[in-house]
């Protein structure tokens, strides 16, 4: 295995290669800018196909009231990693593969397989009551690429592979992005094998049985496979997804061509006490862990209602008491912090400010820790010339959410594309994305993928 940070020696960063040979290049980019190749292939991407291969994902976790609930690896994300890779891996000139972290790779083969593979994808999993397109898009949208070059009969001189990333979310097994981070350091894996879900169940044993559950499926379809090493090298990765914020509504833009993602620190503040009795106990003799961590998560967002930075994203998403009874003073609460901003001094003021407000005994964990991340100049500028080429009205912008583009930037070039989020919903049953917006979105990343693999 190649360590990561040789894998791309060729290719420089800032200078993403699109193909140069075949026939784009024999045909030239015509007057207008237009590469035919790329173009022929976003043409072929089909709106009412990409929206029932997404409704029929939906269905995977769907819950009646509204929303989706299919947390990484559990029964429902496994069925929906399944039920996506069949219309696929059945096809001539496809194989499927799982790789240590359980990430799914998908390969439409190219006619060089000697040429590192382009990778689009996204993940599969939900928060634990999530929206229908966060993650799903991308992925849906990385197949339809294939459907539209498949229909197309368009042949490309690299590999092409959708990969569903393993654990992005971070709700079930924390941290987030486990999967795209293992992919890109194969050290990470070690630290996340350990870790437990609110059941005790470790992020290890789920990854085994998915595993295994892929094999399983791929022995029973007669799907082709292939092993799929950590970090084996990869030219190039583009993820389409939903912006999941309100900025192309506002601006009533088609498709966001993402420059960068902000940075995030996420914390568990845990707080200890000592139980008593709520009616018998006079104020002054407690030392109730619920009344310290109310006082500390006050001064957090206090700080930030107040500190005139509307940059500065803070969340307690995550509260837990002992023993969480109505008459009974509490001795211990934890809470999360989800803290995000693109420039990490001021993450370090909210670090800073925790630890000055943390109660005696209490402590503070870190539970990741991810910089400002800058995407490769040369596809930013791709996923632009895409946009431009197809028509489509853009707008370079930062991401708030991280995703699975955070980690793979630091080992291939990288970039994303953003669909317009309706209301800017998301973490939300309510999250919704207009069908014409979803097909642009895909066009584009059609057209960006077309000239990474390039004709062959
Ligand atoms: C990903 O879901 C994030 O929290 O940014
Ligand atoms: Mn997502
Ligand atoms: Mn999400």
């Amino acid at each position: 295995m190649r360590p990561a940070h040789r894998t791309h020696a060729a290719l420089p960063r800032g200078a993403a290669a699109p193909a140069t040979a075949g026939e784009g290049a024999a045909a030239g980019t015509g007057p207008a800018g237009v590469d035919p190749f790329a173009a022929r292939v976003a043409r072929a991407v089909d709106p009412a196909r990409l929206q029932a291969r997404q409704r029929g994902l939906a269905a995977h976790g769907g819950v009646a009231t509204g929303g989706v609930a299919r947390q990484a690896l559990t029964e429902e994300e496994l069925a929906a990693r399944r039920w996506l890779a069949q219309d696929f891996a059945v096809r001539p000139g496809y194989r499927i593969g799982i790789d240590a972290a359980a990430n799914v790779h998908l390969r439409r083969e190219g006619a060089d397989p000697s040429l590192a593979p382009v990778l689009t994808g996204s993940h599969v999993d939900t928060q634990p009551l999530g929206g229908w397109l966060d993650g799903a898009f991308g992925v849906v949208a990385g197949l339809e690429v294939f459907a539209a070059l498949d229909a197309a009969g368009a042949r490309t001189r690299r590999p092409i592979d959708v990969v569903m990333w393993t654990n992005e979310e971070g709700s079930r097994f924390a941290p987030g992005l486990m999967g795209s981070a293992s992919y890109a350091e194969p050290a990470r894996l070690a630290q996340f094998l350990p870790v437990a879900d609110a059941a005790g169940v470790r992020f290890e044993t789920a990854r085994d049985a998915a595993v295994a559950d892929l094999n399983e499926a791929a022995r029973r379809e007669g799907w082709a496979w292939m092993d799929t090493p950590l970090a084996a090298p990869v030219h190039a990765y583009i993820e389409a997804h939903i912006e999941q914020g309100p900025v192309l509504e506002a601006l009533g833009l088609q498709v966001g061509c993402v420059t960068a993602i902000q940075g995030v620190r996420w914390f568990r503040v845990v707080i200890a006490g000592r139980s008593a009795h709520a009616g018998t106990t006079p104020l002054a003799a407690r030392d109730d862990a619920q009344a310290k961590a109310v006082h500390m998560a006050h001064a957090l967002l206090s700080h930030a209602e107040t500190c005139g930075d509307e940059r500065l994203r803070l969340t307690i998403g995550r509260w837990q008491c002992s023993p969480g009874s109505i008459n009974t003073v509490a001795d211990q609460v934890a809470f999360t912090v989800d803290a995000r901003h693109p420039e990490a001094a001021a993450l370090d003021t909210v670090q800073a400010l925790m630890e000055r407000c943390l109660p005696a005994g209490g402590r503070i964990e870190l539970l990741q820790d991810k910089p400002t991340v800058h995407f490769d100049a040369g596809l930013v500028a791709l996923a632009r010339q895409a946009c431009a080429g197809l028509g489509l009205s853009h707008h370079d912008m930062l991401s708030g959410a991280f995703h699975d583009a955070m980690p793979m930037a630091a080992f291939c070039p990288t970039a994303m594309l953003f669909a317009p989020s309706i209301g800017g919903v998301s973490h939300h049953p309510a999250e919704d994305t207009q069908i014409d917006d979803l097909a642009a979105c895909t066009r584009a990343l059609a057209w960006c993928l077309a000239e990474l693999a390039g004709p062959a």
